[in-house]
């Protein structure tokens, strides 16, 4: 098969892990920068170019679109959809799974517990909203952060409030979540590839932090999911229509709560604490797909 992906940066972990899994199973594999990529769009004949020169064909693609081009990322990987091409993430999912809201009310709609969380466009109802999810401590978050940044721990009702008012000052919308203690500074990741789950880890936040990203120097370590857990992770990444996908879970004490899924998760965790050849059971994927 002739691969391609798409990345940013040739040398990330991600992306020289699914190289060596392509490679080893003798497939053909480039890596093309997809903010290195243009589309002309006319009809019948809309081409994604990679610099001057038209993009040749590829069995397969898999995007890496990080939070820093998640517009035109979509973009490209919807003409490369829309011209026939097999894409292990479709920029519907993409955008879906990338906007934390977006993910949160299909999941909650299709009955996944997730941790209750609202939005208010105008000050003035900002402590109705607040009221709401929590009369004391809660997450004010970014409804597109990545890596921890953007997620804020407020320690009373009233800070709440203000960081709120403060993000609308400078015109961003945020999202006022339900603050779930008993996760105690973990979460689980677990990683789903084509309706199975082939790994999981329970992250853990350093002391002092409640956000266990890996890049905020949490640990990890391999971790037994409960059925119970499992099939909520698959079921999740069927609602936003992913292939692909890391699904972050807090345990609480009302049970499993999904907090986002991501369409474009990191491999360096996940294989480096469980060992599991994620990047080789995609490849697998494609190969059954093709
Ligand atoms: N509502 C919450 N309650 C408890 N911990 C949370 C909550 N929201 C986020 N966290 C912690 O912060 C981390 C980052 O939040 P998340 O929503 O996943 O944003 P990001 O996409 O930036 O990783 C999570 O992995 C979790 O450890
Ligand atoms: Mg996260």
């Amino acid at each position: 098969m002739r691969i391609l992906i798409l990345s940013r940066n040739k040398a990330l972990y991600s992306t020289q892990s699914l190289i060596r899994a392509s490679e080893k199973r003798g497939h053909q594999v480039q890596v093309y920068d997809h903010l290195m990529c243009n589309i002309v769009v006319e009809c019948n004949r809309s081409k994604v170019m990679i610099g001057i020169d038209d993009l040749e064909n590829y069995d397969a693609i898999i995007p890496r679109i990080g939070a820093s081009a998640t517009q035109y990322g979509a973009a490209i990987v919807r003409q490369l959809e829309l011209t026939g091409s097999f894409v292990t993430v479709t920029a519907e999912s993409l955008l879906k799974a990338r906007d934390k809201l977006h993910c949160l009310q299909l999941l909650a709609a299709a009955g996944i517990d997730v941790p209750k969380t609202g939005i208010s466009a105008g000050d003035y109802c900002i402590p109705a909203v607040h009221d709401r999810i929590s009369d004391n401590r809660s997450v004010i978050k970014l409804i597109a952060s990545t890596q921890g940044l953007g997620v804020i721990l407020s320690n009373s009702r009233n800070q709440g409030i203000s960081i709120v008012e403060g993000f609308h000052r400078v015109g961003q919308d945020v999202l006022i979540q339900e603050f779930i203690e008993d996760a105690g500074g973990a979460d689980i990741r677990a990683f789903v590839v084509n309706g199975r789950v082939v790994a999981a880890m329970k992250r853990q936040a350093i002391p002092g932090e409640f956000r266990s990203n890996i890049h905020r120097g949490a640990s990890a370590e391999p971790i037994r999911l409960s059925a119970v857990e499992e099939r909520i992770a698959v079921q999740s990444t069927a609602i936003l229509g992913l292939s692909i996908a890391g699904v972050d879970i807090l345990r609480s004490k009302r049970g499993p709560l999904v907090l986002e899924v991501n369409a474009s998760p990191g491999l360096e965790g996940i294989e480096g604490s469980t060992g599991v050849d994620v990047a080789g059971q995609i490849i697998e994927f494609i190969e059954n797909m093709i």
